[in-house]
């Protein structure tokens, strides 16, 4: 039967969309919540979506407000309290909770079974194996069925009491399961381990890494930080988990249950969920079958262990081997080695990734972790540092589990090197201001994590990436040119950049070919005889030297600048109209581009001020690289470009998360202050009185006069409007030799088979100016339908009309 199916079957049974009284419905509801619990957690097969289950608890927690006379502590929706406690309270466990003897070793394991074997006379016993499960150990006290309190293992007899935090655990029921046939005690502690799975554990470090917050260290810390949380609703939001693995005090026990194995399936009828790889193993080698199975599927499993448990499984054979101090003498707990080791930095060095992320990486004194020899450890990004405070010579905890990249998780700082006055014999560590590759500019915008090196086109770390990028189908469209033959290119050193694609010539290729085949060892038996295939590589040069005339857009797409997808780089190319407009300009020009933020704006202009992208670029050109261009930048684009731009574009591009630019005035001010300048020269030679004549407020003038009294500000602002004059004087926009130049023109009305903003653009380029109002200075108006008080306010002054069946004549008229 699929689970599908067995999910259909309580809604067949009971047909709730039928029940009108509302206490039937809310029993039925939360019936069916704690089943799916039940059949998640405990079965391990689950039975509903996620999405019916969310519908399930909203219809639930709405009943019950609306009738809180069937209010129940243990219903699913009382999972999270809302009341913080001051502290925890003290909880004595009426039976201690023990602890567990420790092998490392097989002969450990061969002398506990060999003890065991001795002293029962039992030649093959039999024992309950189980994973050590890495969290931390808890004890939950049923009474009647209903879970009353649940508290830390503490000191073995007294813990503390986190019951309100447990409760937000779904994995650990707030009552326990009376199905038939199983007897419900009347009092259970039930011993088992709360943990964080690992992929909560990653999740919540990704979240973590991204907003700056402190990282957890391992899954188990995970744990354990969050049942420490006085705030249930904290815990509630980090997704722990729970196996129960033994009893404490329990009333009301089946007196059928003779072994720890039997025990272990009662509680799994009960509803509390029991490790799936619990099993039984027959003497030293079932157990050490056992340890190894486990052992290899260790890195595998959904959350981290650190041994396996063998528990002798009759009850009267425990009894008989008792205990010694704390720990039981049937129980043992087989260690798996260590994920996490002790060891010093020696160094930290960056890496470069292939899309230029830089990587700070911890070079270790080698240290055996898990089984294998660890010299390096990843420290993520400059943030990481920052938290950990992690210097060269620290002696530091690094961390490996599987495959996963070993990781420095803290330091000890008691072990900190430092000089005769106490002061640390290093400095904080700082990530590098240029790439150690490439010797480009590093750029970390603010907020981001991540830094990057700007020198896409020459850094050697991105050089591979680079050229399949650029060669790829949607950007210059090289045939042929696939990764396998950059590999090589790039591996035999005969390219480095792309502009290098076009110096190749047919015997690079001939000769790269011999080399790979020598190196792979199969060079065929016809170029042994002296014949050697240039085919191929004449097809590629021919593609090469096709692809020399992209449009544009898809030079730009080609050049892999970050966050420029294809249609960042269909809009660039549509606004400025010529490669050498967008290599001039500064970053507060690209906000003019539709779509264009602050951050995209800034890497932009930042790959283009970038030296050893400028000179790749230059090279290409000089090979013959020439994009088709329009030649001229979009009406539309140049259109923006005014005082009030300006001013917002200044704020955004000045703006960062920790330091806003408000320029916090109004369209007047800013109207105002427009009209005291008619120049840039009028702009920066602004003081602070014009300022706020205008209206400014204080700190709005001095933020204004922060950015046009700054050097760098004012040499950006200058190539910035020079380069707009120089646009503006190609533009078609309010062109001079139109022969509308010089019109002022007012639209209105629905004019239905034109947009309003093309119409704009059209009558831009016949050299018209399109006005907003009308005036006794308006030469025209064009009146769609519906038209209003504009309308009636042309006829008023008796200004020229044209509707808008008459358009096409006016514009076919007008048209050069
Ligand atoms: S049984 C009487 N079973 O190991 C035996 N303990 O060193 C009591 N642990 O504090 C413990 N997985 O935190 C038992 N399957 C398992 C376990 C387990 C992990 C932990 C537990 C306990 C410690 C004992």
């Amino acid at each position: 039967m699929s689970s599908g199916l067995k999910a259909a079957l309580p809604s067949i049974m009971v047909d709730v969309t039928q029940m009108t009284d509302p206490a039937a419905r809310i029993a039925e509801l939360r019936r069916r919540i704690d089943d799916a619990n039940y059949r998640y957690y405990v079965l391990d097969d689950p039975s509903i979506p996620d999405i019916e289950y969310d519908r399930l608890m909203r219809e639930l927690e709405a009943l019950e407000a609306a009738h809180p006379e069937f209010a129940d502590a243990t219903s699913p929706t009382q999972r999270v309290g809302n009341t913080p406690s001051p502290k925890f309270e003290s909880v004595k466990h009426n039976v201690e909770m023990l602890s567990l003897g420790n092998a490392f070793t097989d002969e450990e394991v061969q002398d506990f079974v060999d003890r065991i074997e001795k002293e029962t006379g039992d030649a093959a016993p039999v024992f309950s194996v189980e994973p050590k499960l890495d969290g931390l150990a808890i004890s939950l006290r049923y009474e009647n069925g209903v879970f009353v309190r649940g508290a830390t293992r503490g000191d073995g007899s007294s813990g503390e009491d986190v019951t309100a935090n447990l409760r937000t655990i779904k994995a650990i029921p707030l009552h326990l399961r009376s199905a038939d046939g199983v007897e419900m005690p009347t009092v259970l502690d039930v011993r088992g381990e709360v943990f964080m799975p690992k992929a909560a554990f990653d999740k919540y470090n990704a979240w973590a890494l991204a907003n700056g917050e402190k990282m957890l260290a391992n899954p188990r810390n995970g744990a354990a930080g969050s049942l420490r949380q006085l705030d249930p609703r904290i815990t509630a939001k980090r997704p722990l988990s729970f196996y129960a693995y033994s009893l404490g005090e329990a009333e009301g026990m089946p007196a059928e249950i003779k072994t720890h194995s039997q025990m272990l399936a009662w509680l799994r009828d009960l509803g509390l969920p029991v490790s799936p790889e619990a099993r039984t193993a027959r003497g030293v080698d079932g157990v050490l079958a056992f340890y190894r199975d486990l052992g290899a599927r260790r890195d595998a499993l959904p959350y981290d262990i650190d041994g396996s448990v063998y528990k002798l499984d009759r009850y009267d054979q425990q009894r008989a081997m008792g205990f010694v101090s704390r720990a039981p003498r049937w129980a043992l707990a087989h260690k798996y080695p260590a994920q996490e080791e002790m060891t010093v930095v020696e160094a930290i060095d960056v890496q470069v990734g292939r899309t230029g992320a830089l990587t700070p990486v911890a070079r270790l004194k080698p240290v055996q972790v898990a089984g294998v020899v660890v010299t390096n450890a990843t420290l993520h990004n400059a943030d990481q540092i920052a938290r950990l405070d992690v210097r060269v010579g620290d002696a530091v905890i690094v961390r490996r589990a599987g495959d996963v990249i070993p990781e420095v998780v803290r330091i000890i700082d008691d072990e900190r090197p430092r000089d005769a006055s106490g002061e640390p014999l290093h400095p904080p560590y700082a990530l590098p201001t240029e790439c150690p590759v490439c010797g480009s500019t590093v750029e970390r915008e603010e907020g981001e994590v991540v830094a990057r090196c700007t020198g896409g086109l020459f850094c050697a770390a991105q050089r591979k990436q680079a050229l399949i990028h650029f060669a790829s189908r949607r950007a210059m469209d090289i045939e042929g040119l696939g990764d396998r033959i950059i590999d090589d290119l790039v591996e035999f050193g005969y390219v480095k950049t792309v502009a290098d694609l076009y110096a190749l010539k047919l015997e690079d290729f001939l000769e790269m070919k011999r080399r790979a085949d020598e190196r792979e060892n199969t060079t065929p038996e016809t170029v042994k005889a002296g014949k050697i295939a240039s085919k191929w590589a004449e097809n590629l040069l021919d593609s090469i030297e096709s692809s020399k005339n992209p449009s544009l857009d898809r030079l730009l797409y080609g050049l892999g600048i970050m966050d420029i997808g294809e249609s960042t780089a269909k809009s660039i190319a549509k606004s400025f109209g010529r490669l050498e407009w967008v290599r001039r300009a500064d970053a507060i020009l690209f906000l003019a581009v539709p779509d264009i933020g602050a951050t995209v704006a800034k890497s932009v202009s930042a790959f283009f001020r970038e030296a050893h992208n400028e000179a790749v670029l230059d090279q290409l050109l000089a090979r013959g690289v020439v994009p088709k261009e329009v030649g001229s930048p979009s009406v539309g684009f140049i259109n923006n470009f005014n005082f009030n731009f300006f001013i917002d574009a200044i704020k955004k591009i000045n703006s960062s998360p920790s330091r806003v630019y408000l320029f916090g005035v109004g369209p007047k001010a800013i109207g105002d202050l427009e009209k005291k300048c008619s120049s840039i020269e009028d702009i920066f030679a602004l003081s602070g009185v014009d300022i706020k004549e205008s209206g400014w407020d204080d700190e709005a003038v001095d933020q204004f006069l922060g950015v046009i009294q700054d050097y760098d500000w004012r040499g950006r602002l200058n190539r910035a409007f020079d380069l707009v004059s120089d646009m503006r004087r190609v533009s078609p926009a309010n062109n001079p030799d139109g022969p509308l130049f010089g019109k002022k023109i007012v639209l209105t009305g629905d004019l239905k088979f034109i947009t309003r903003d093309a119409l704009k653009e059209r009558l831009e380029e016949l050299g018209a100016t399109v006005v907003a109002s009308v005036s006794k200075k308006t030469d025209f108006v064009i009146a769609g339908d519906a038209a209003g008080a504009k309308l009636s306010k042309a006829k008023e002054l008796g200004i020229k009309i044209i509707e808008k069946d008459n358009l096409i004549v006016f514009l076919n008229a007008n048209s050069d």
